[in-house]
């Protein structure tokens, strides 16, 4: 099939015999081209000519394979792959291919043929795949300020393997002090690396940052993540502790000094009232301390109901069993 195109482009071209003069006088030349996996990649490939040139048809065959991937006579249905196309059909044999894959790499040979003859050329594809926005998770998960916590920071989804850098908070590079692991996967045709840092380091230099860098140290993603510091968190559970304590200090001080404001007003009020009561305790001597009346329970009467009431009431009944 391929070389019926081949030979219909060969006849097109032996029917033009001015083209055999002009030959000399263009160039085909692609560049060595670098897909994204699911994007869609651009294969240039210029005509170096001083004047216009008019494409007729172009074949693009896998270097040891005999069908062509993708051919196209101009103003006529392209054949093969369909995600295959050309970017100026007529104008210019640049390629792009939509959705690449990781099948699409490899040597090619392109065949194109012009109004101004028929050229040969090799062009090579590669396909890389980006990491995704990498995920970050520490251990332990909460860390006591200053001590030592693991960090880890994964990328996966990428190719070829590419590194992680660690920095800190003053921006130093901390990547000595980290390991890396790399997953290579390979599953019908589609080929991935899963990265994976472990940072071992004091909690006290956070927040970090991880840098996913790809096989050209380009870099891809990065994080920077808090850690989540034990003592913080206990320490505005003690403020709050402490905001609470002061409160009630501060209450029951004030229930107190109200308390004794209420207290001093009755009895300010109960002297008012004892001196209009005076006759009542006349019998009572303030010389005489209250105990020794209470020892003999010989007290009795107003000021005994009034004060001591019930101590009265005990000393009394001993003395009584006393005299018993
Ligand atoms: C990252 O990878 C390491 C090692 O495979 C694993 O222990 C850790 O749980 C992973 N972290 C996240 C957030 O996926
Ligand atoms: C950080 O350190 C690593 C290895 O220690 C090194 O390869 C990398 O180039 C450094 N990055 C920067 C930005 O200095």
């Amino acid at each position: 099939m391929a070389s019926v195109i081949v030979v219909v482009l060969a006849v097109v071209y032996l029917f033009i015999p001015a083209v055999v003069c002009a030959e000399v006088l263009w160039k085909l030349e692609c560049q060595p081209t670098v897909g994204i996996a699911a994007q869609t990649t651009v294969i240039r490939c210029p005509i170096k000519h001083s004047g216009q040139i008019e494409v007729f048809g172009v074949a693009l065959t896998k270097v040891k394979q005999e069908k062509p991937v993708f051919e196209h006579i101009i103003n006529k249905t392209p054949l093969g792959d369909p995600r295959f196309s050309l970017v100026n059909p007529a104008k210019d044999p640049s390629l792009q291919i939509s959705d690449t894959v990781f099948s699409d790499e490899g040597e090619y040979e392109y065949y194109v043929v012009t109004n101004m003859g028929e050229k040969r050329a090799r062009l090579s594809i590669s396909v890389v795949a980006n990491y995704r926005d990498p995920v970050t998770s520490s251990w332990p998960e909460n860390v006591t300020d200053g001590g030592p916590v693991n960090l880890y920071c994964n990328a996966t989804d990428g190719y070829p393997a590419g590194t992680i850098h660690w920095f800190d908070k003053s921006e130093t590079n901390r990547t000595i002090d980290s390991i890396m692991t790399k997953a290579i996967k390979e599953t019908n045709g589609s080929k991935s690396v899963a990265l994976s840092s472990k940072l071992s380091i004091d909690s006290s230099l956070a927040p970090f940052r991880c840098v996913v860098l790809n096989s050209k140290f380009v870099k891809e993603g990065e994080k920077t993540f808090q850690i989540i510091l034990k003592r913080d968190s206990e320490q505005e559970h003690s403020n709050t502790r402490n905001i609470v304590a002061g409160v009630m200090v501060i209450g029951s001080l004030t229930a107190g000094l109200l308390f004794s404001l209420l207290f001093c007003q009755r009895r300010s009020v109960q002297n008012v009232r004892r001196a209009s009561a005076q006759p009542i305790l006349s019998d009572y001597d303030p010389g005489k301390t209250a105990d020794p009346d209470l020892e003999t329970g010989t007290e009795t009467g107003a000021f005994c109901n009034r004060h001591w009431k019930k101590k009265c009431l005990v000393k009394k009944q001993n003395a009584s069993f006393d005299k018993i």
